[in-house]
């Protein structure tokens, strides 16, 4: 949490209809029941739920904290492409001996968002459902998994080997560096229905050192200029890639999240480009990068101090590169992946879009994932045309942050320069200054602080959208509103909105809040009624809809808390599908231990189905690690191999679509 910003809270200038005081940790009390009841758009009613109308055939799982993966009868899940499969140059096989460049031929750690792009490429969505190009986010690494000689030390998910000195072996940090980023790797399904890598020349890594260009306002600004690029237009790399987007011209987008403690500002004064993100000042960054004992420059960079005589002199500017969605064309190996700087600079969860309409903007929205950050929308100024639709569609329009009123009513305030306030006077230069600092704008113009934003998706019939709100522990009594309306949000809950006039572009919406997430006795779902054993799930994180508008809702308890105290009726993390109309939810999956499940999306038949598995094992102490014991040995099973990230692949026995 870093938004320390005065932007009142709600219950500080608004006469709520809430009646607060009765909202009490642990019960649901008669704010929620008024919410809910309140003005709501025709098109986010619920229907009764009947055996007749519902878009869920499967029979719920139960909870479970058993190490494997668990589906529906009926369905069958197999792993591909687990952490350290080779994808691309000498095609080495995964060992923990493995080098840094032989990590950059492999399918990277800490699987998240994710995409099938059918192999014609056409269309993200049409073509080909057994052959593809699947592409991949790595979210991060655990250094400890990661080196031989880690192996005995006390180290937890975040820790790492140092020297003696205080430096860290080079090679090792290469291999975390190409650990993350984005895997493309061309996959086909074989006759007996399992899937394989295919070897192809578009299989390609991108990874924290790819070089990648600035577009968009901020290319060219001072804010950007270092060393490695004196005009401001180039950087290396994208790091803490968490959920993705799919554009309508058929690229990827991949999203940077919590980038910014992998930087270290050791300097007296701060600037609020570094501190309103949280960049460590500490003295030490996430994985210590920047101790590398080559002192090569691709790693030295993650000391972000003014060092140098001027900011082309050192990196200084570094973490500006940092904390935007990056466009990736899987299709063209040698295409140079873009920073899109209009989107805004925050911790970018995913991205998500309103379905194209010829000759009107195109729209999408993303969420800041960190507490009491917001929920921001982006309209291109130019309409969508799709026989030139480009990634220069996100390179000039406007970006917005949201404003949720008590009322059901929501506002889309402007990031734009001269309006809302957002002026020299008030302490923003130009266009480029309010984007590098788009959290520092959001504070300024009143947007709405929400309980960490998470994925977002949007139903398919309608465009309503929905964004999980996946926990807010620092929540307090007073700080509550109607879109966020329980004190020390353990448990998280998915909002929805419905914009003006069903038109994207509008500047007005009106929302409800879809689920409470929660235990039998502190949840409600869409009918009023409490989840139960088929359904109980806590901090949803990964969110989409299938094109029959079936929600997928992926979990992300904590490692701190999973299995822990009042999180250990919730078991392992886990996935569920929810019907939008009525409101029914019932769970598909559970997960192995120490994970979350995080990524989906069908081939366009609907008929297999991919998800992830993230960081497997990461709940083992580092007393445990130490001593060997390690707490899951998934996927593969065996006492000499480390658990590994990895895609599943779900398919229906029947050959059914998966869901029904
Ligand atoms: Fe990387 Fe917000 O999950
Ligand atoms: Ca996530
Ligand atoms: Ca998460």
């Amino acid at each position: 949490m870093s938004n320390r910003s005065s932007n009142p809270f709600f219950s500080s200038i608004l006469n709520s209809r809430l009646q607060r005081r009765q909202v009490l940790r642990g019960t649901l009390a008669a704010a929620v029941t008024s919410m809910f009841a309140g003005p709501i758009m025709d098109g986010l009613k619920a229907r009764p739920a009947s055996a007749n109308n519902t878009k869920l055939g499967f029979k719920p799982v139960p909870i479970s904290e058993a190490d494997t993966i668990v589906v529906p009868e009926g369905y069958t899940a197999r792993v591909l492409i687990p952490w350290g499969e080779p994808i691309s140059g000498s095609f080495p096989r995964y060992s923990l001996k493995n080098t840094g460049a032989e990590q950059g031929m492999q399918v990277g750690q800490h699987h998240d968002g994710m995409h099938f792009f059918p192999i014609e490429g056409k269309s993200p969505y049409e073509g080909s459902s057994v052959d593809g190009l699947l592409v991949v986010n790595h979210e991060y690494i655990e250094p400890r998994y990661t080196h031989a000689a880690a192996v005995g030390q006390a180290l937890g998910p975040d820790g790492f080997p140092q020297k003696e000195d205080g430096t860290r072996e080079t090679d090792q940090v290469l291999k975390e560096m190409n650990g993350h980023g984005v895997t493309i790797t061309r996959i086909s399904r074989q006759s007996d229905g399992s899937w394989r890598v295919v070897r192809d020349q578009r299989n390609r890594r991108i990874t924290a050192l790819t070089p990648m260009e600035i577009r968009g306002p901020v290319r060219g600004s001072d804010l950007v200029k270092t060393k490695y690029s004196p005009d401001g237009t180039r950087t290396r790399g994208t790091i803490n890639n968490c959920a993705h987007g799919v554009t309508p011209w058929n690229t990827y987008l991949t999203c940077e999240e919590n980038w910014a403690r992998y930087f270290l500002n050791n300097d007296e004064d701060v600037p609020r480009d570094h501190e309103r993100y949280g960049v460590s000042t500490d003295g030490t960054s996430r994985y210590g990068w920047e101790l590398a004992d080559s002192k090569a420059d691709e790693y030295i960079r993650f000391g972000a101090s003014a060092s140098g005589a001027s900011a082309t002199e050192d990196y200084r500017n570094e973490p500006n590169a940092f904390g935007w969605v990056v466009e990736i064309d899987p299709f063209n190996p040698n295409s140079t992946p873009v920073k899109h700087t209009y989107l805004g600079r925050f911790a970018h969860e995913g991205v998500v879009f309103q379905s194209p309409v010829e000759g009107q903007p195109i729209v999408c929205y993303s969420g800041d994932d960190a507490r009491f950050e917001y929920i921001y929308k982006y309209v291109s100024a130019q309409p969508y045309c799709q026989a030139t639709a480009s990634g220069a569609l996100l390179d000039d329009g406007t970006l917005y942050v949201a404003r949720f009123n008590e009322d059901g009513t929501g506002n889309w305030l402007a990031l734009k320069f001269g309006e809302n306030g957002l002026t020299p006077e008030n302490g923003f230069q130009d266009q480029a200054d309010i984007l590098v600092n788009t959290r520092t704008a959001a504070d300024f113009v009143g947007a709405t602080k929400m309980d960490r934003p998470e994925w977002g998706a949007i139903d398919p019939r309608n465009g309503n959208v929905y964004f999980t709100l996946t926990n807010n522990s620092n929540r307090k009594s007073e700080q509550v509103d109607a879109a966020n309306p329980r004190p020390e949000n353990d448990w998280g809950h998915i909002i929805r909105w419905s914009e003006a006039g069903k038109n994207p572009t509008a500047t007005s919406f009106q929302w409800d809040i879809f689920v409470l997430a929660g235990p039998e006795d502190d949840s409600r779902k869409l009918s009023g009624r409490p989840l139960n054993a088929d359904n109980i799930f806590v901090n949803p994180d990964g969110l989409w809809f299938d094109a029959d508008a079936r929600l997928w809702i992926q979990t992300d308890i904590g490692e701190s808390s999973q299995n822990q105290g009042e999180f250990a009726q919730f078991g392992n993390n886990q996935m569920l599908a929810a019907d939008p109309d009525t409101g029914e939810i019932r769970r598909f999956l559970t997960g192995p231990i120490g994970q979350e499940i995080t990524g989906v999306v069908t081939t366009p038949d609907q008929r297999t189905m991919f998800i992830n598995v993230q960081h497997p094992g990461a709940t083992t102490s580092e007393e445990e690690f130490a001593a060997g014991k390690i707490n899951s040995r998934w996927p593969n099973q065996d006492p000499k191999i480390y658990p590994r990230s990895a895609t599943v692949v779900i398919t229906k026995d029947d050959g059914g679509i998966i869901g029904t």
